[in-house]
């Protein structure tokens, strides 16, 4: 029988489990894949500390699972992350923000040791950029930020009635061919206005776990 969609993130979910045993503070990222994982992690909550989570949303459902959540600033350095993904290449460079939750997500890959990455098989790509890449800015910025990005030759779309988390607006960025993920990330990185941008170039997964049907493969 066909898994459907959400079994086959269920199925994935479940796999990240044992690549966070034995840690302590678990950073947690957002959306349907890790809520599953969310789910998951509150059958096992007794033998953890707690998470580091990237967005309100994944906050609201830790806790009410009884998953206690700390604040990334008081506990340094995340030992394991695991967050999903819109697009995945070869190279385990992303394309995330779908959700709108970016920014935070960058800020806790960056400051984890391993960050895991669930997946369906269906965000595998060859090359990144047909999910309309998320840029987070400053809402002043965002017409401005806009007229750059289409200098770089890709079709900015706002995200109308839309706020992030940390109250800013979000670009969808249509039309990209991204074959130099680290280059187009610094970039655009460079625009003023620009919060966060959702390739993950400079800091890939270091795990990509893809349910396919029966099978989880590891890349
Ligand atoms: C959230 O901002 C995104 O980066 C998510 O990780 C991404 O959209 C994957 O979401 P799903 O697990 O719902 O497919």
């Amino acid at each position: 029988k066909l898994m459907t969609q959400d079994e086959l993130k269920q199925k994935v979910a479940h796999a990240a489990l044992k690549y966070v045993k034995d840690v302590a503070i678990i950073g947690v990222g957002t959306g349907s894949t890790v809520n599953h994982f969310i789910n998951y992690l509150a059958d096992i909550k007794a033998d953890i500390e707690g998470a580091v989570s990237s967005s309100e949303g994944s906050t609201t459902l830790l806790k009410k699972l009884g998953i206690p959540v700390f604040d990334l600033n008081a506990v340094g350095t995340v030992e394991v992350y695991v967050d999903g993904a819109d697009e995945i290449n070869p190279l385990k460079q992303l394309v995330k923000g779908g959700g709108g939750a970016l920014t935070r997500e960058k800020i806790i890959a960056a400051a984890s040791k391993t960050f895991v990455c669930i997946a369906d098989g269906s965000k595998c790509v060859d090359v990144l950029g047909a999910f309309p890449l998320p840029v987070e800015v400053v809402p002043m910025a965002r017409s401005f930020v806009a007229r750059e990005l289409v200098k770089l030759g890709g079709q900015p779309v706002w995200r109308e009635n839309f706020i992030t988390d940390n109250h800013n607006h979000i670009l969808d960025v249509h039309n990209l061919n991204i074959m130099e993920a680290i280059k187009l990330e610094q970039t655009i990185n460079n625009i003023t206005g620009v919060v966060a941008v959702g390739i993950f170039g400079m800091r890939p997964a270091d795990v990509v776990l893809v349910s396919r049907g029966d099978e989880i493969v590891t890349l």
